[in-house]
């Protein structure tokens, strides 16, 4: 697991939690901590030699060997992707509609559309926030019954709970996140967390 430790890291994740922040700039700061997280989840991804000509001589550059595939979690994973795309901007994205059942709190799979060759590559997870792990766990499974061995995580926020659950069941996918919370209270919230982040996202 790789918590992200840089301070501008702290300063965005701050504005997060402020229950004050409003929804313009909460939506522009999750977009900042996608690009980020992403910058770190592709630290060793596998590239190509590219030549390139400069205006002065040719040059061995380089290229991403395998294209990869974002996969949003539904709904606020899509606060996250347009960051991770400004990143790769010529990735394949797939989507997983999930929602936690509030009594349970086991995730709902409503949705799923993932471009045919996902497995092709690696696969870049994205959903801000990691309570129980129920939906990451859940969305990790489904990528696998379609091939995907080579799958990270990418949140803003996870409680202790929700990273043992998916190291647990999935250690092989390794967790980049901008940070790590105390617990979870009664209901299945990240304490301090930052609330419902679909709901601030998407000001619902
Ligand atoms: C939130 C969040 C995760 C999930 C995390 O989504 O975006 O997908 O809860 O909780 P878990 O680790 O306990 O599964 P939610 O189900 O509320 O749906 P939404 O994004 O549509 O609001
Ligand atoms: N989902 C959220 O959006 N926030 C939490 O704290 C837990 C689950």
């Amino acid at each position: 697991m790789t918590v992200l430790d840089h301070p501008l890291v702290g300063v965005l994740v701050t504005e997060l939690r402020d229950e004050r922040t409003p929804v313009e700039r909460f939506r522009e700061v999750v977009e900042q901590l996608g690009r980020l997280l992403a910058y770190e989840a592709l630290r060793e991804v596998r590239v190509r030699e590219k030549a390139v000509r400069t205006p002065v001589a040719g040059a061995t550059g380089t290229r991403l060997a395998a294209s990869p595939t974002v996969v949003c979690i539904l709904r606020a994973g899509a606060g996250l992707t347009p960051g991770v795309l400004s990143l790769i901007p010529g990735a394949r994205m797939g989507h997983l509609g999930m929602a936690r059942d509030e009594a349970t709190l086991e995730p709902r799979t409503y949705y799923d559309k993932l471009p045919p060759d996902v497995a092709d590559g690696p696969v870049l997870l994205c959903d801000p926030m990691l309570a129980t792990g129920g939906s990451a766990v859940a969305a990790v499974e489904l990528l696998a019954g379609r091939g995907c061995r080579d799958v990270t995580f990418l949140g803003v926020i996870a409680a202790p709970e929700g990273v043992k659950r998916l190291t647990e069941a999935h250690p092989e996918v390794p967790l980049v996140l901008a940070a790590l919370d105390e617990r979870l209270d009664g209901r299945g919230y990240i304490v301090p967390g930052l609330g419902d982040a679909g709901d601030r996202i998407f000001g619902t």
